[in-house]
Parts: structure tokens; C-alpha cells; sequence
């Protein structure tokens, strides 16, 4: 498989987890939280399946297209390390589904960043909230399977119990 065809199909994993992950939570009431603003694709992409929700979104830069940039509030600015436990006291276990797009060219980093990540979503996500993820998480939840037609290990569903 070519780079090209490999890019495409994260990115149609990417979208389909997404609207998958939307969909499981429709119920649930609690904000999104956005782990990676990056250009602001799936911020743009989250806040059109939910225009109902609040979404905070996460980054330690802003790089992202002038029409995808949170407003201050829901913009917490710096590294996950720092701004993830911020947000735990900020919201509590209150929030509806996280997506988690912190992936770098490093892999090792990411392992690291993902296992930090997973240690605090049990404080964040609701019981029946859903994590999707471009890295696998060592969390204490029920892993999902991909929506159809999507290679396992592509992206990651979990919900919490
Ligand atoms: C793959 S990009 C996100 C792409 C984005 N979801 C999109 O669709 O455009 C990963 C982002 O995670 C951010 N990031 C990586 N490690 C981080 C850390 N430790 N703290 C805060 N942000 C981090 C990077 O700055 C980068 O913007």
C-alpha cells in the first residue's frame, strides 16, 4: 500500500469513528473533549455532527486553520501533561467522549503520551462515555470494534464502564 493510500485510509477510519463515536453518545449529555487541534479537521468535522455540544480543545500550539480555532474558553493551550489535570479539576467526571489525535512521527513518545492520557480519563469520561483514539490506550474500559470495513489497529474505540 502506498502513503497515499495509507493517509486516505486513516483519515476515512479518522471520520468513521468519529460519527460513530457521536452517535453511541447521543444520549448522554457532557462535552467533547478534542486531544490534538493539529489543523482543526476533526475539531471542524466534531463541532458539524454536534453543533448542540460544547467542545474543548486541546493543544500545546495553535496551528490550526483561522475557521477551526476554538474560542479562548474552550481552547486550553499547552502540554497535555500540564492541561489534561487542569481539565479533570475543571470538569470532573463529566464529559461525553474524548477524542484523542495526539500522534507524532515518534512512537515511543506516543505509548508515553497515550498511557498518561489513559492514567486521567477515568476521572473525565462518563460511565457509558465513549475515547476514540489514533493510539491504542491502556485503559480500564470495554475496547470496540472498528465500524465496519475498517482494519483493526487502524484507530480505537473504547467505552467506559
Ligand atoms: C495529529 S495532530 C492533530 C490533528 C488534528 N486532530 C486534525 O484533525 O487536524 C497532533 C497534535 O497533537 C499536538 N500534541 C502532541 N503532543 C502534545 C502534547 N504533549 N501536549 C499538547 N499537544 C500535543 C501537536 O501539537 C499536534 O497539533
Amino acid at each position: 500500500m502506498s502513503r497515499l493510500d495509507s493517509f486516505i485510509r486513516r483519515l476515512e477510519a479518522q471520520r468513521a469513528c468519529l460519527e460513530r463515536a457521536v452517535a453511541m453518545v447521543e444520549g448522554l449529555d457532557g462535552p467533547i473533549l478534542e486531544l490534538g487541534l493539529g489543523n482543526g479537521r476533526t475539531y471542524d468535522h466534531l463541532r458539524q455532527l454536534c453543533p448542540a455540544r460544547e467542545i474543548f480543545v486541546f493543544d500545546r500550539q495553535v496551528a490550526a486553520h483561522p475557521d477551526c480555532i476554538p474560542d479562548a474558553d474552550h481552547l486550553l493551550l499547552g502540554d497535555i501533561r500540564e492541561t489534561l489535570p487542569q481539565a479533570v479539576a475543571r470538569f470532573g467526571r463529566t464529559i461525553a467522549l474524548v477524542h484523542s489525535d495526539m500522534g507524532t512521527g515518534d512512537a515511543v513518545g506516543n505509548a508515553r503520551v497515550a498511557k498518561y492520557i489513559a492514567g486521567l480519563l477515568p476521572k473525565l469520561v462518563l460511565p457509558g462515555g465513549v475515547v476514540i483514539s489514533d493510539q491504542p490506550q491502556p485503559l480500564d474500559a470495554e475496547a470496540l470494534d472498528l465500524p465496519e470495513g475498517l482494519s483493526p489497529g487502524r484507530y480505537f474505540i473504547y467505552r467506559m464502564t
